[in-house]
């Protein structure tokens, strides 16, 4: 059993926190926000993430588990110390390491014994230098090292993930550290790969980016497929079962959202120009993913002949499903240029309506995605919950103004929900013939 000490408690921190908890370890998370500290404390999640809530009161109530604003109770025994605060974008696209240098120098006060800082929180390529000399600053004499050690969780299974990680990454200039440090994940039986610290800042920039860059390519090609009459769906399961290709990250849609995808492209666009590269793949990838929500918007008012006055129901609103998140979340730009051209919003989500009601306050909020039907010219589908997987589309359409349903996940079949008397359209897919740009060779 290590003593662990965990700063934030954001995705990553409560995740981190009770996961290693639950592995029989001594864990004090520490938070400068009271009223998440209130939630934590009376053994409520302040996120919506399957299976946390449990996990999180079964250590609470076992003792192995502390909430504090304290760094005294955390950091002083500590043998592991988690950076888990947040690195969002900044003004000019950089990280924004406001959060990670202070906490770097109220860990490095009260460190009283030799530990090491891990640091998990996605940080431009060299923070891991900058950290250890804010820390060295404020730890005096006391020995320390610090390691990076990037996050791949994701959220709706972040839990999971916490458990079963494909990899961990370790990066380190030394090599005892890094060690220890693996030997902790020992009970997880995942690969370990031990680099650099620069390195593996850069493991995780390079991955988020390149799944990002997966998301745009299969949108370019919906795109495509648009004009000419092909469905991407089918072309990401063909060139998905190509085993160097694989079937993940080819949905077609609305784009990346969330709280990293977009924060962490740019981050490393911004790093990459500052360094004297050209990278322009990085600028495509954010160019389509912002195209991406223009066009679906677009869509909708070619289909609906203008959107001025029009009633359009929303169903889905965090980034992805199994979330509250609406950070970045496709449709926070969406509802607001539907808005902004003359629309009334309705929407509903099973999760994210109370986080949204202060992001997009002039929409009605509606108990189930029949109320959203009701009046509407058309129905948007924005987040892929399983719930709107089988709708009732006899009484959608029944409820509906116009049966017309515009679907930005592909959640549906076209042929399936026209033959129920929709208008529909998919993206990359389900065009009628007629519309299809002349391809004739
Ligand atoms: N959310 C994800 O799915 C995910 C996945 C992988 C990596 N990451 C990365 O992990 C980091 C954290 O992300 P998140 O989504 O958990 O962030 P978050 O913004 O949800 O949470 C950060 C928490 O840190 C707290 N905090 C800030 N400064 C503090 C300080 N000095 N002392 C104590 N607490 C402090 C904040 O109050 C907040 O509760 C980011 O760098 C992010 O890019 C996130």
């Amino acid at each position: 059993m290590k003593n662990i000490c965990v700063v934030g408690t954001g995705y990553v921190g409560i995740v981190t926190g009770v996961c290693f908890a639950d592995l029989g370890n001594n864990v004090v998370c520490i938070e400068i926000d009271q009223h998440k500290l209130d939630i934590l404390r009376a053994g409520k999640s302040p996120i919506y993430e399957p299976g946390l809530e449990e996990l999180l009161q079964r250590n609470l109530n076992a003792g192995r588990l502390r909430f504090t604003d304290n760094y005294q109770i955390g950091i002083p025994d500590a043998d592991f110390v988690f950076i888990t605060v947040g690195t969002p974008m900044g003004d000019d696209g950089a990280a924004d390491l406001q959060y990670v240098e202070s906490a770097a120098k109220s860990i490095g006060a009260a460190l009283q014994q030799p530990s090491i800082i891990i640091d998990k929180s996605t940080v431009p390529i060299g923070t891991g230098d900058w950290v250890t000399n804010l820390i060295k600053q404020e730890a005096r004499d006391v020995p320390f090292a610090v390691i990076s050690n990037p996050e791949f969780l994701r959220e709706g299974s972040a839990v999971n993930d916490f458990f079963h990680p494909d990899r961990i990454v370790l990066g380190s200039l030394d090599r005892e550290a890094a060690a220890t440090v693996a030997a902790l994940h020992e009970p997880l039986s995942a690969p370990i790969i031990i680099t650099d610290l620069r390195t593996a800042e850069m493991i995780k920039y390079a991955s988020n980016a390149f799944l990002a860059t997966r998301i745009s390519f299969i949108n370019e090609i919906a795109q495509i497929c648009e004009k000419l009459g092909a469905d991407v769906k089918e072309v990401a399961r063909g060139m998905g079962a190509d085993r160097r290709i694989g079937p993940h990250f080819l949905d077609a849609g609305l784009g990346f959202g969330g709280s990293c995808f977009p924060k962490d492209v740019m981050a490393l666009h911004h790093m990459a120009a500052k360094s004297g590269c050209h990278p322009q793949l990085l600028q495509a990838v954010m160019d389509i993913n912002t195209d991406a929500r223009r066009s679906f918007v677009h869509k909708a008012e070619t289909i609906l002949d203008g959107l001025d006055g029009k009633q359009i129901g929303v169903l889905g609103l965090s980034f992805k499903p199994n979330t509250d998140d609406m950070r970045e979340a496709p449709s926070l730009d969406i509802v607001q240029v539907l808005q902004a051209a003359g629309a009334h919003v309705k929407a509903y989500d099973p999760v994210a309506m109370s986080v949204a009601e202060a992001l997009l306050p002039d929409v009605v909020y509606c108990a189930t995605p029949y109320d959203v039907a009701k009046g509407s010219h058309a129905l948007l589908i924005l987040t892929e919950w399983n719930e709107f997987k089988q709708l009732d589309f006899d009484k959608l359409k029944r409820l509906m103004r116009q049966p017309v349903i515009l679907d930005g996940r592909n959640l549906y079949d076209p042929e399936t929900i026209e033959a129920r008397g929709f208008t529909y359209r998919g993206v990359g897919r389900g065009v009628p013939r007629e519309e299809l740009v002349s391809s004739e060779i």
